[in-house]
C-alpha cells in the first residue's frame, strides 16, 4: 500500500519510523515531514493543510491511505474533503470528520459533550463578553487556582491557570476582550483572538495526568500503550509550557485496575457517544486523564496522537501499525490485534536554547553517530547546504526501550549528552516523579 502522512513534528517521524516497518507499507510519504522522516520514506514538500495540493499529490501517485498527524487537517476538515470529492472518496483518511474533530476544536464542546455522555471531567461553565458578570460571580464560586481556557484551538497555549482570584477576573476580561470598568469602553480584541472569544472555566483539578490513546473505526476500538508526558520546560515541573520535554510508558499508576475504570466510565462512553451523536470518528482519540485520588478524569480530548507520546508509544506497540489502520478503514478493527512491547520505553526531548519563548534556529547538529542504544525522532530539524540544522524549538525526541524505566532513561540521558548543537537543552528529571 501506498501511503502519506502529514505533518512535519517529532510524532510524525515516530509514527512513519512504525509505518515503514510494515509488510504492508510499499510506499510511505510524508507531507512535510522532516529531515528525520526523510530517513524512513520520502518527504514531499505540501502543507499538511494544503488540501488541493494533497489532492494533486494523492491522484498523481496513487497514495491509497492517509494518516493525518496534527490536529489541524483534521479541524479544517481533511476527512470531509476526501469523502466529498469523487475522485478520492474511496481513499481513507485515518482521523475524524470535522464534526468529530470539534472534541479538539473546541473546549466547550468537548465538555458539553462530556456532560452528555456522563464522563467524569472537571465542574465547568462556558462565558462571552456578554456575560462577563456572570464569569465574575462563576469565579467566585470556586476555590484558587482558576482554570481559564479558550474555547478554540492555540496551539497549546490556550489554557491560563491563576494563583488569585484578581488575577483570575483580569485573565477572563483579556481572554474576552471585555474592557475593565475603570477603562470602559472601547472593547480590546480577544487575548488569543477569535478562539478566545468564549472561555471555559473549570473547577482545578489536583492530580497527577496520564495520556491514554486509542484506535478507533467508530464501532470499536483498541487501547493503544499509555504515557505521560513532561509539559513545562524546568526540572520538578516549573516554568512555562511547552510542547512536551519528554514521555515516559508504561505509566506506574495505570494499573490494569484503574485502566479498566478508564475504559468503562471514559473510552467506552466516548465511543458510543460519539456514534450516538451521528459523528463520523475513524481515528485516534487521545485521552488527557487526570488522577484524583485513584478515580480518572477527563482533562481534555485530542483528536490526534500526542507528542511527545507517540515517541515511547510507537516503541511499545508491537502490533502492525498498518493492519490496525486497515482495520479503521474498513470498519474491521474488532478482527485485529493490538499487542503491546513489555519493555519500558522514554523519551527526552532535546530543545532550543531560548524555547518556549525566542529562540535562534539553523545550528549545525553533531555527534547523532556516536548515538548507541537509542532511536532518535527528530522534531525541528532540517537539511541546510548538506548538514543537519535545528530548525524549531523541539528538535529531537532521544526514545529508548529498558528493561524498566530507569535503564531506558539511563540510555536517553546517555545519549542526549552525546548530541550537540548551540544552546541544546533537555530535562535531566524526565520520569523522576513516577
Ligand atoms: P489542556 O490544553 O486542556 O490539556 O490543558 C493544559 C494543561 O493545563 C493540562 O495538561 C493540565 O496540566 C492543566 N489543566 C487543564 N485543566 C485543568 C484542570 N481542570 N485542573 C487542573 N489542571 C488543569
Ligand atoms: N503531549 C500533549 C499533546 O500532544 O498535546
Amino acid at each position: 500500500m501506498k501511503i502519506l502522512l502529514l505533518g512535519s513534528g517529532g510524532r510524525e517521524h515516530a509514527l512513519a519510523w512504525k509505518i515503514a516497518q510494515s509488510d504492508k507499507c510499499e510506499k510511505l510519504y510524508i507531507a512535510p515531514g522532516n529531515a528525520g522522516t526523510a530517513l524512513v520514506g520520502e518527504n514531499v514538500n505540501i502543507k499538511a493543510d494544503d488540501f488541493d495540493n494533497i489532492k494533486m499529490f494523492v491522484l498523481r501517485n496513487r497514495v491509497q491511505m492517509v494518516v493525518v498527524g496534527p490536529e489541524d487537517p483534521l479541524v479544517k476538515g481533511i476527512y470531509d474533503y476526501f469523502l466529498n470529492d469523487a475522485e478520492l472518496k474511496d481513499i481513507p483518511v485515518i482521523g475524524p470528520s470535522k464534526k468529530g474533530a470539534v472534541l479538539e476544536g473546541s473546549k466547550d464542546f468537548a465538555k458539553g459533550f462530556m456532560q452528555r455522555h456522563g464522563i467524569p471531567t472537571a465542574a465547568y461553565r462556558t462565558f462571552t463578553a456578554a456575560t462577563l458578570e456572570e464569569g465574575f460571580s462563576f469565579l467566585k464560586s470556586l476555590r484558587p487556582p482558576y482554570v481559564l481556557k479558550a474555547d478554540g484551538l492555540c496551539a497549546g497555549k490556550g489554557v491560563l491557570i491563576l494563583p488569585t482570584l484578581e488575577e483570575a477576573e483580569q485573565t477572563l476580561r483579556d481572554m474576552l476582550g471585555a474592557a475593565s470598568p475603570s477603562e470602559g469602553s472601547p472593547r480590546e480584541s480577544p487575548m488569543f483572538g477569535d478562539a478566545s472569544s468564549r472561555v471555559v472555566i473549570e473547577e482545578f483539578l489536583d492530580g497527577i495526568e496520564c495520556s491514554v490513546f486509542v484506535l478507533t473505526d467508530g464501532n470499536s476500538y483498541k487501547i493503544l500503550p499509555e504515557a505521560k508526558d513532561y509539559k513545562r520546560i524546568g526540572e520538578g515541573d516549573t516554568g512555562l509550557n511547552t510542547g512536551g520535554m519528554g514521555s515516559v510508558s508504561p505509566v506506574p499508576f495505570a494499573t490494569k485496575e484503574w485502566m479498566q475504570k478508564v475504559e468503562k466510565r471514559i473510552i467506552r462512553p466516548t465511543v458510543e457517544g460519539l456514534k450516538a451523536e451521528g459523528i463520523d470518528y475513524k481515528g485516534f482519540i487521545f485521552f488527557g486523564l487526570i488522577n484524583v485520588d485513584g478515580e480518572p478524569k477527563v482533562i481534555e480530548y485530542n483528536v490526534r496522537m500526542g507528542d511527545p507520546e507517540t515517541e515511547t508509544v510507537m516503541l511499545r506497540l508491537k502490533s502492525d501499525l498498518v493492519d490496525l489502520f486497515e482495520g479503521v478503514a474498513t470498519g474491521t478493527l474488532a478482527e485485529r490485534e493490538v499487542v503491546f512491547d513489555e519493555r519500558a520505553a522514554v523519551c527526552v526531548m532535546l530543545v532550543s536554547g531560548g524555547y518556549p519563548r525566542a529562540y535562534e534556529k539553523g545550528f549545525p547538529i553533531t555527534g547523532l553517530e556516536d548515538v548507541w542504544g537509542s532511536i532518535v525522532f527528530h522534531a525541528g530539524t532540517a537539511m541546510k547546504d548538506g548538514d543537519l540544522v535545528t530548525a524549531g524549538g523541539r528538535v529531537m525526541a532521544v526514545s529508548s526501550y529498558g528493561k524498566d524505566k530507569e535503564d531506558a532513561l539511563q540510555k536517553s540521558f546517555a545519549n542526549a549528552k552525546l548530541i550537540q548543537f548551540h544552546g541544546k537543552n533537555f530535562r535531566r528529571d524526565i520520569g523522576k516523579d513516577l
